[in-house]
């Protein structure tokens, strides 16, 4: 399967590597994105010279490496000669994994003398930084300070992870992790350029657990692939992501705020408070109809000979929002799933109706490469305004993708109220 990230793809991503044990990682880094479809120029302080060669980048991006702004580069890779300028110039995207104190530094005080610092003032792209250091000096007021003054000129930064630093010690400066890194590289590119740049949009993931007993519980076979995709695609596209889901195993989509619930009604309850002012509510989650009308306080004794147990409604949670939404306005745009066995577009076609949703994505789940626990579905979206638009077996993420489009297309016609808040941005940012 490709590794091709359409986020990623043709994006011009400059990489500056400071003098960091973590530097390790930026080979990594740039080796993924290449894989994703980036196009990556690195440029290494001649600190990052002393961890790593800058032939292992060389190698991992197959472009010139740049390294020192004395020498320009007469290869015809970038558009002038004057590297800096070259560089700068057609740049989606200022990554600086990892970055040390000192060109934090640097870069707080526009000190600009060597080919990375002066790129960090040339470029006019977004530019996002990834702190690495030892714990004591990520917490010293001057390097606090530093990043608050890059924080206020609107450079993201990759908040540094606890941990076991290099030294033995342990404290607060490990570079993240490369999925980590990517994450916020395409959060960072998908706000800047998304469709869906200021838009806030709430996903539910996964299938909810009813509670029979402390130990037991009834669900269904829902992996929360398809939701998680969902909200991957949203934050691709540039929107505040919240992501409410059951319990997965699934990394959590970078950028995204996640609200854990179990059963349908904590389900409901999130739900109904995340919708006020949202732009889009996508239900891609398997939401029980039925609970146990009581859940033990203790576990259920096997010695009972038999159980039996009596099942009762949950709320629908698409249908209380829809018909909510009629006197709210909220949420702008409302998606909902149908997992069918039988009469899929007769079934999808109620659906849409009876919870006065937008969209109906209706997947056939007895189909080979449609619906729980794989990779790929088989889709046919129905919109509330007759179309009927039915699409080939491919990965969850390109249905993703294509629901995604059409909600931001959706979104073009319904007037806009909603002004996303610093709250509703991510954690990591
Ligand atoms: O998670 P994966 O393993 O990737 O699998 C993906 C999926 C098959 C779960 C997904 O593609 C899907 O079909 N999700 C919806 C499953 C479902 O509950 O379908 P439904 O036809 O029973 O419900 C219709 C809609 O109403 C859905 O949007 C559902 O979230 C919502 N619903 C259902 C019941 C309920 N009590 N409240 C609801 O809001």
């Amino acid at each position: 399967m490709s590794d091709r990230i359409n986020i990623l793809a043709d994006q011009r991503i400059v990489l500056g590597v400071t003098g960091s044990i973590a530097a390790f990682k930026a080979a990594d880094l740039a080796s993924k994105l290449v894989q994703a479809g980036a196009v990556v120029d690195v440029i290494m302080t001649e600190a990052a010279q002393k961890f790593i060669t800058p032939l292992t980048f060389q190698a991992v991006t197959g472009r010139p490496v740049y390294t020192d702004l004395w020498k320009s580069d007469s290869s015809d890779n970038l558009p002038t000669h004057i590297a800096h300028v070259g560089l700068a110039e057609g740049a989606n995207l200022l990554v600086i994994a990892p970055a040390t104190a000192h060109h934090i530094a640097k870069i707080a005080y526009g000190l600009a003398d060597d080919l990375l610092s002066i790129t960090a003032l040339a470029v006019t792209c977004p530019v996002l930084v990834a702190p690495a250091m030892d714990g004591h000096m990520y917490e010293h007021s001057a390097t606090t300070e530093n990043i608050q003054r890059l924080r206020g000129r609107g450079i993201l930064i990759v908040e540094p992870e606890m941990g076991r630093m290099a030294s033995g010690m342990v404290g607060r400066g490990r570079l993240p992790e490369v999925p980590i890194l990517l994450g916020m590289i395409r959060h960072a590119l998908g706000r800047e350029w998304g469709p869906l740049t200021d838009r806030r949009v709430v996903v539910t993931a996964g299938g909810t657990h009813e509670a029979i007993d402390p130990v037991r519980y009834i669900s269904n076979h829902s992996s929360g692939k398809q939701g998680y995709a969902v909200a991957q695609a949203a934050l691709d596209a540039g929107a505040a992501v919240t992501l409410i889901t059951t319990p997965t195993g699934l990394p959590q989509p970078v950028g995204a705020k996640l609200i854990a619930v179990e059963s349908a009604s904590e389900m409901l309850d999130a739900v109904l408070e995340q919708v006020d002012g949202a732009d889009a509510l996508i239900m891609a989650a398997a939401v029980a109809d039925f609970r146990p009308v009581e859940s033990a306080d203790q576990k259920i004794k096997k010695k009972t000979k038999g159980l039996t147990l009596e099942l009762e409604r949950t709320e629908d949670i698409l249908e209380t929002v829809g018909k909510r939404r009629l006197e709210t306005g909220d949420p702008r745009v409302l998606v909902g799933f149908a997992a069918e066995t039988q009469d899929l577009l007769r079934n999808a076609k109620t659906k849409l109706e009876k919870k006065n949703a937008d969209f109906i994505v209706a997947n056939d789940v007895s189909q080979m490469g449609a619906g729980f626990a794989i990779d790929t579905n088989i889709v046919t979206i129905l919109g509330a305004d007759g179309s009927v638009v039915s699409l080939p077996q491919q990965t969850k993420t390109a249905v993703a993708e294509a629901i995604i489009q059409r909600v931001a297309a959706r979104l073009q016609t319904v007037p806009r109220r909603h002004e996303v808040s610093d709250e509703d941005e991510s954690s990591v940012l």
